[in-house]
């Protein structure tokens, strides 16, 4: 005979495809910890409520905890008659606590109020885990940009020479939006610390119990202001997917800058074996296939995100099945991250670059043009005139195949008279670089100043 929570009103079991359609086990199994811990408070505040006396309470709460190793043991698992992680977490308490103490556990809740506080709990567990990934990585930044203090690199607009940069100030320029993620993360690891529990099926409970008492055993901060949307409502869910999406993005972009600095036409860095994979068949083979995971698996999150907010748009209140989908996106982003963070930070950590590669490129393609501008614009040059002097002398030397610092004081004379032989002082890497001295910019000064704000900043993450 087939267990199932809804038998009373029902001539027969569900039709094979309607059960196959219906399970979640596949998935949801993963909150079973999070189920019982749940099951527990509910059993403590139904004991409150006088609804089981003493001794009903100490057996339940044993049943559960047998039933906890049992899940942890693997000794217990979801059968082919079970639903969902909580119909066979019933059918298992059932076995251990009897029918008559058993059956009482399911007073006063409804799945569609466990549901939304196990997400909720799950979320939170996770967004402390992957906080703790991301600041790895940020560390194997902070660290490269320590190593290689001082050392210059071409900045670049539009993939095209810009300015000369640190190379510091270029590595900051990711771990900055990464500890935002971190903050994200921390942010709505606070807003999901609200339990569902005690809104029941969507309207609440009428026998007493009490929802602080639940959300304050489970870890949370208060139980929700309305039942309706306790049970109704995935926001944290989406705000999560976002989070890990933006995650995906900002790893994805970097990974971009390291597939393209590990080509032989950037040659900027050189990938640890360790963190690199080869070719079956081309032996000379080296590949980037961290980054490129992580650049497919920040489309692949993005999907998640977008998935289940199409998900949830439609959706009247409260519960409707539709929300059962809610949980594989949120897995999956988790999932992939779990396993991208760690091969990630090994990978930045363990990049060996060509600081002189990158300092003898750093001033090339005329990238000192705008440093030739603001030398006139100090000395009193109306910058719109500035440009176009500069702009020739870019003209001049392209015209020839040459470089800024390769014009001749006479060159220079020729194009203006404003052009004295003292512009070569602005006309070097690290004069260009030391002269972007204010907060945030590229000077080594400036990102000094920066390493230390990110220290603090990391203190705090
Ligand atoms: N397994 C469902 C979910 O994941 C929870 C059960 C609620 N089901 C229901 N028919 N009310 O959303």
């Amino acid at each position: 005979e087939r267990l199932s929570l809804w038998g009373g009103r029902f001539a027969g079991g569900p039709a094979e495809a309607m059960a196959r359609l219906s399970k979640s086990t596949h998935f949801d199994w993963r909150l079973a910890g999070y189920d019982i811990a749940g099951s527990k408070a509910h059993a403590r505040v139904l004991h409150r409520a006088g609804l089981l006396d003493e001794e009903e309470l100490a057996g339940m709460l044993s049943a559960l905890d047998e039933l906890l190793a049992d899940v942890e043991s693997g000794a217990f698992t979801a059968a082919e008659s079970d639903e969902d992680v909580h119909s066979a977490l019933e059918r298992g308490l059932l076995e251990r606590a009897g029918a008559q103490l058993g059956g009482k556990l399911r007073a006063g809740r409804s799945r569609n109020d466990q549901i939304a506080t196990m997400g909720r709990m799950y979320i939170r567990d996770a967004a402390r885990r992957l906080a703790g990934g991301l600041l790895e990585i940020v560390t194997a930044l902070r660290d490269q940009a320590e190593a290689h203090f001082g050392a210059p690199m071409p900045g670049r607009t539009h993939l095209q020479h810009a300015q000369p940069v640190l190379l510091s100030h270029h590595l900051l320029a990711h771990a900055w939006p990464l500890l935002r993620d971190i903050e994200r993360l921390r942010d709505l690891d606070a807003r999901a610390g609200v339990s569902a529990y005690g809104s029941g099926a969507l309207a609440g409970s009428s026998l007493g119990l009490d929802p602080q008492a639940v959300a304050e055993e489970l870890g949370f901060a208060s139980s929700v202001e309305n039942s309706i949307d306790g049970t109704a409502s995935r926001d944290v869910f989406a705000e999560f997917l976002f989070v890990t999406a933006m995650i995906g993005v900002d790893l994805s972009r970097l990974s971009e800058e390291v597939i393209l600095w590990a080509t032989k036409e950037f040659g900027f860095v050189v990938l640890d074996d360790a963190y690199s994979t080869g070719s079956s068949i081309m032996p000379q083979k080296k590949n980037p296939d961290i980054a490129e995971l992580a650049r497919g698996k920040a489309g692949r999150i993005i999907g998640d995100l977008t998935g289940l907010l199409a998900t949830l748009k439609g959706i009247p209140l409260a519960y409707n099945r539709d929300l059962q989908e809610d949980k594989e996106p949120v897995f999956d982003a988790v999932d992939s991250l779990d396993l991208l963070l760690p091969a990630f930070s090994g990978m930045i950590a363990t990049l060996r670059f060509d600081t002189e590669r990158m300092a003898k490129l750093a001033p090339e393609g005329f990238a000192l043009a705008t440093d030739l501008a603001e030398w006139l614009v100090r000395r009193g040059v109306p910058f719109r005139e500035a440009h176009e002097l500069s702009g020739a002398a870019v003209k001049l030397a392209e015209s020839r195949g040459q470089e800024l610092w390769d014009l001749s004081d006479e060159d220079y004379a020729g194009l203006s008279e404003q052009f004295t032989a003292e512009v070569r002082e602005v006309l070097t890497t690290l004069g260009s670089i030391d002269s972007r001295s204010a907060r945030g910019g590229t000077a080594r000064q400036a990102v000094r100043a920066q390493l230390e704000e990110l220290a603090t900043a990391m203190s705090r993450a």
